[in-house]
């Protein structure tokens, strides 16, 4: 399998000076959580995921527990979602996208086809497709757009719909997974909102036609899951408003200083702990973004790892003015203009 560029950036980035790639909150301590070392255990845990959380989540989005799989991480979450569902057919791929939504399917097999959002349905009226992508809010650019006319099309279609909520919690939208009642898969993890991504707490959502194929595949590929993450889980859930409100409001400092530092540009304010500079003169974002990481050493993804051009992904839910301020510095120098 090739290595992916964004993966590639972020291994070359590793102990930047200035690190403005994260797309998440720093990490709630094991004192926040509220949790005891007597609530963590080492065992194996339960296959599909501890079933008092798997309860808990079955209650917050209205679905019966069998409904809900445990996973490491929204990645497994997706991997077992693609593995299950792939079939070696068409994927149908928003475009910009996080980019192992679109590169995964393709390593399982499938011939993935990536359209904007605004192009979906369209797409799916003049083709088939195994399986439709769409991440909701959107990374990179934060997009929350509505999105039923797609998911009732590809269901409409025979297709998998896979919505990737990993953001939903900043945007405070419901769940999509009992939007359309059929062939539905909803993913999300912990590692954003809670910056909880070394716990490797995640969960998938599906409707009842697809959870018992989506069961098996993930106890055939790890059949277990990480008890410490599940303890985590548990401990965030109960204490789930007074974190959530916690993370959107380091997201709504962080937004306003990258405003107030970068003045020229015009950049959106939509609640994701990163946000989206565009712009219109100046060279290709992957290379601007080889030239911040070796010349200044400042580490942000450029829009190419995403399918995009001219644009940056810009941390703003871990924020400092050192580094936006260099960050500034260094796109006048580079020549970087709105
Ligand atoms: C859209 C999206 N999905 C999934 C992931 C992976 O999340 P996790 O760390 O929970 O596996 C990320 C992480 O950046 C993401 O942005």
């Amino acid at each position: 399998m090739e290595r992916y560029s964004l993966i590639e950036h972020l291994v070359r980035g590793e102990g930047a000076r200035y690190n403005l790639g994260g797309s998440l909150v720093p990490p709630l301590s094991i004192e926040e959580l509220g949790l005891r070392l007597s609530d963590i255990s080492t065992d194996y845990g339960a296959v599909h995921g501890r079933s008092d959380l798997r309860g808990e989540f079955a209650s917050r989005f209205g679905v019966d527990p069998d409904q809900v799989i445990i996973t490491e991480g929204a990645h497994e979450a997706n991997n077992v979602s693609f593995l299950e569902c792939v079939n070696g057919g068409r994927v149908l791929v928003e475009t910009p996208i996080f980019e192992p939504l679109r590169n995964i399917p393709e390593a399982f097999g499938g011939e993935v086809v990536q359209v904007p959002r605004s192009d979906m349905v369209d797409a799916i009226e003049n083709d088939e497709f195994e399986m439709v992508v769409v991440c909701h809010p959107n990374n990179p650019s934060g997009d929350t757009t509505d999105i039923s006319d797609i998911h009732r099309a590809a269901v409409g279609s025979g297709a998998v719909m896979l919505i990737d909520e990993i953001y939903r919690p900043f945007a405070g939208l419901p769940t999509n997974v009992n939007a359309v009642g059929e062939r539905t898969i909803v993913t999300c993890s912990l590692s954003k909102i809670g910056g909880m991504g070394g716990a490797r707490i995640g969960w998938l959502v599906s409707t009842p036609d697809l959870a018992p194929g989506l069961r098996r595949t993930k106890e055939n590929i790890s059949p277990t899951n990480n008890s410490f993450g599940e303890a985590a889980a548990m401990a965030f859930l109960a204490d789930h408003d007074r974190f959530i409100e916690k993370a959107k409001r380091i997201v709504a400092e962080g937004e306003s200083l990258l405003v107030d530092m970068l003045p020229s540009f015009d950049i959106a304010r939509t609640g994701m702990p990163f946000s989206y500079l565009r712009y219109g003169e100046g060279p290709p974002s992957i290379d601007v973004a080889d030239r911040l990481l070796d010349e200044y050493g400042i580490l942000l993804f450029a829009a190419e790892h995403f399918g995009d051009t001219m644009a940056f992904r810009i941390s703003t839910g871990y924020h400092d003015a050192e580094a936006y301020g260099a960050l500034a510095d260094a796109l006048d120098a580079i020549g970087v203009r709105p």
